[in-house]
């Protein structure tokens, strides 16, 4: 199936960043949250970032106002009727997202492929909620999503192989780089990232190295771009916190339960980079 109109839930640092890649790959968008303010903040930071783009004459101003214009904010669920492919990008939580999925599943036609972009809440428990498991799919991009090429694509087991080949082939239209990851809490990404992440966390709270020399150990030492701190930060806690949680869960594994210190920072509402302070204050 053609898709022509992009539907996209969630408006946060992931949502509008899906939306301003489907947009300049010239596809109609509809993007939705939950208030107005919140469908506002995500269409400024689609616009602050394109014009950026301008200043640095990596893109013409015709573009940038045409891409913008491809963006229809929504806050109503059922402006999706019109979308032929979804992408649901809303706050990392398992009830939110089934309600969403049990919502769109009577909302969107019954060939429209509802694709999630959940870290780590298996797809299979997701599709359960409707009554198309073969059309949901996992498609995980990573943040920041204009710049980062890679997206996870995630196979529930009773994806279908038409909704597989459509999620692969808008992935490299997107200019992605698709890989396939099979259904396990975590897939890949955060099966590998996380508990990394969630280590350097516990290097803090016992007071192995601070801050900085954790992130400057692995910056330097293993070469990473940024320290895991920095990256946890970038993620947002609560993200990195539900993950590790639904790790812990699905495998009924210790090995993944989450550093306490972690649960402290989301308890206290330091979210990171996104609300101005985590492990380090923006
Ligand atoms: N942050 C990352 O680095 C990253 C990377 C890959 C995937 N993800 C995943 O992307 C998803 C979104 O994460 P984020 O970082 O953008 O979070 P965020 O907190 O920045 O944004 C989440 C948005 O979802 C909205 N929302 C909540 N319930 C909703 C509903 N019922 N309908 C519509 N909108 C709703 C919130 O209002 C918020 O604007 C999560 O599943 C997360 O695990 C995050």
């Amino acid at each position: 199936m053609e898709v022509k109109t992009f539907g996209v839930i969630g408006a946060g640092q992931m949502g509008g960043g899906i939306a301003q890649v489907a947009a300049m790959s010239g596809l109609q968008v509809i993007m939705n949250d939950i208030k107005e303010e919140f469908v506002e903040r995500g269409l400024r930071n689609i616009a602050a970032i394109l014009a950026k783009n301008v200043e640095k004459g990596k893109m013409a101003s015709e573009t940038r106002d045409a891409v913008l214009g491809r963006i229809k904010p929504s806050t109503a669920l059922g402006d999706l009727a019109a979308a032929d492919f979804l992408v649901e990008a809303a706050t990392e939580n398992e009830t939110i997202k089934f309600k969403l999925f049990r919502d769109l599943d009577s909302i969107c036609r019954p060939e429209v492929i509802l694709s999630s972009n959940t870290s780590s809440i298996p797809i299979g428990r997701i599709g359960a909620q409707t009554k198309r498991p073969d059309k949901v799919i996992g498609m995980h991009f990573m943040n920041p999503v204009p710049v980062m090429k890679l997206v996870e694509v995630i196979r529930g087991l009773a994806t279908s192989e038409e909704t597989f080949k459509t999620t692969w082939e808008l992935s490299l239209k997107f200019g992605k780089t698709p890989a396939l990851a099979n259904d396990y809490p975590g897939f890949i990404a955060n099966r590998i990232l996380m508990p990394m992440i969630n280590e350097a966390v516990y290097c803090l709270y016992h007071g192995v190295g601070t801050r900085e020399d954790i992130d400057t150990v692995m910056r330097l030492g293993m070469n990473h771009p940024m320290g895991p701190l920095a990256l946890a930060d970038l993620i947002g806690l609560d993200t990195c916190l539900a993950i590790m949680e639904t790790l812990y869960k699905g495998f009924s594994d210790s090995k993944y339960r989450p550093c306490p210190l972690l649960r402290k920072y989301v308890e206290a509402g330091w979210l990171g980079k996104k609300n101005g302070r985590g492990f380090y204050q923006y």
